[in-house]
């Protein structure tokens, strides 16, 4: 029995990471159209996010809330967000590998 609930929880934990990373903050799913669920957007029109200096995305998301940046789409997307959110979002970006 111990057997099956172990090999149930990995199975859970394999599907998990790899439909959405386990670690993804839930905010983070806001971003996963354009930027990509691991932060390797697939178009050029859309900032990778992967592999970058989280504190530079954490600039980069204050700017956009704070209206310091201006971008319609960017402005909009990080307008709800709180200082935790962002830390967390950014942490979670940089910390992917770059493609
Ligand atoms: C509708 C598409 C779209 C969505 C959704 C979106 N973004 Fe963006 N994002 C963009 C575009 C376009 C840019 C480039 C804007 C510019 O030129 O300043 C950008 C730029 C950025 C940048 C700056 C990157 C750099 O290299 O300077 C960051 C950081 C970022 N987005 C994070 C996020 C996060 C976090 C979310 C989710 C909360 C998100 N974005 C959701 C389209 C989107």
């Amino acid at each position: 029995m111990k057997k099956h609930i172990a090999a149930l929880a990995l199975g859970a934990t394999l599907i998990s990471t790899t439909a959405l990373a386990a670690d993804m903050p839930a905010k983070a799913q806001a971003c996963i159209g354009c930027h990509g669920a691991d932060g390797n957007s697939t178009s050029p029109i859309f900032p990778k996010l992967a592999g970058q200096h989280a504190q530079y995305l954490e600039n980069a998301l204050k700017a956009y809330r704070d209206g310091f940046r201006r971008n319609d789409m960017m402005n909009r997307f990080a307008k709800n967000l709180t200082d935790e959110d962002i830390k967390a979002i950014a942490q979670y970006f940089s910390s992917q590998k770059a493609k």
